[in-house]
């Protein structure tokens, strides 16, 4: 297959960026995106070109780094997969795709389709984790029963990539999504209660902070997430930062 790629090209966060045109060719239908632009690095390093950079890790879904628009769309085309999962059978030869980096002020381009997203690491610094001594007196995971309905919405939350496609695709820029599956993730688990007011509380605080803007429940975050990341975790989000702060005040 062969295909013309438009990308946004930024030498640093301060540069004007603009699309570049490629041609790309040699591309099997069985290669991920990722690798469609290893071929097209490639070819810009042997013709003396500054390579094309992107975020990449794990390339099998899981780590979220892959982060990229491709024609519009987060993650590219195809439901439920990252862009590194995206395969180009998924394209027709001869197509023109466009590549853009995420588009957020929280989320600043630092060079081509690299942004920086530590913003995200902040949030969950400020909340996103569990307070217990496990030196020398480790429990067996079985030890405490949890109801299987909030062990399996646990679970569910709790496979969020953190990949801020969520951001990227809402008009707002809002981290909503992202904040509240891993709120939601801990407020339903006993392990998560000794610091569940102040959890939430302090994400909801550090994410304000940091620019996202607001939830005003389009659903475009749920519809782009890999990882089918629920909306309901936003309105158990708004339950327990209300449930919070209505009791920090008694
Ligand atoms: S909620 Fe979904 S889209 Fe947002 S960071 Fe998590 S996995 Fe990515
Ligand atoms: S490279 Fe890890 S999710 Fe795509």
């Amino acid at each position: 297959m062969r295909f013309t790629i438009k990308v946004w090209r930024q030498k640093g966060p301060e540069s004007k960026g603009a699309l570049k045109e490629y041609k790309v060719k040699d591309i099997s239908d069985d290669m991920s995106f990722l690798e469609m632009i290893d071929v097209l690095n490639n070819q810009l390093i042997e013709s003396g070109d500054d390579p094309i950079a992107f975020d990449h890790d794990c390339r099998e879904g899981i780590c979220g780094m892959c982060s990229m628009y491709i024609n519009g769309r987060a993650h590219g085309p195809g439901e439920g997969i990252t862009t590194c999962q995206l395969h180009m059978r998924s394209f027709q030869d001869g197509d023109t795709i466009y590549i853009e980096p995420w588009r957020a002020k929280a989320f600043p381009i630092v060079k081509d389709l690299v942004v920086d997203r530590s913003a995200f690491d902040r949030i969950i610094e400020s909340g996103g984790f569990v307070s217990v001594n496990t030196s020398g007196n480790t429990q067996d995971a079985n030890a405490l029963p949890i109801p299987k309905d909030d062990a399996d919405n646990a679970f569910d939350a709790a496979t969020c990539i953190g990949c801020g496609a969520c951001v990227a695709t809402c008009k707002n820029a809002s981290a909503m999504l992202f904040v509240s599956a891993k709120v939601s993730q801990l407020a339903l688990l006993p392990q998560g209660q000794v610091e569940r007011k102040d959890r939430v509380i302090n994400m909801v605080k550090q994410m304000d902070d940091e620019g996202f803007g607001n939830c005003s429940n389009t659903g475009a975050c749920e519809v782009e997430c890999p990882k089918g990341i629920s909306l309901e975790n936003i309105a158990r989000m708004n339950r327990e930062f209300l449930a919070a702060s209505v009791s920090s005040k008694d």
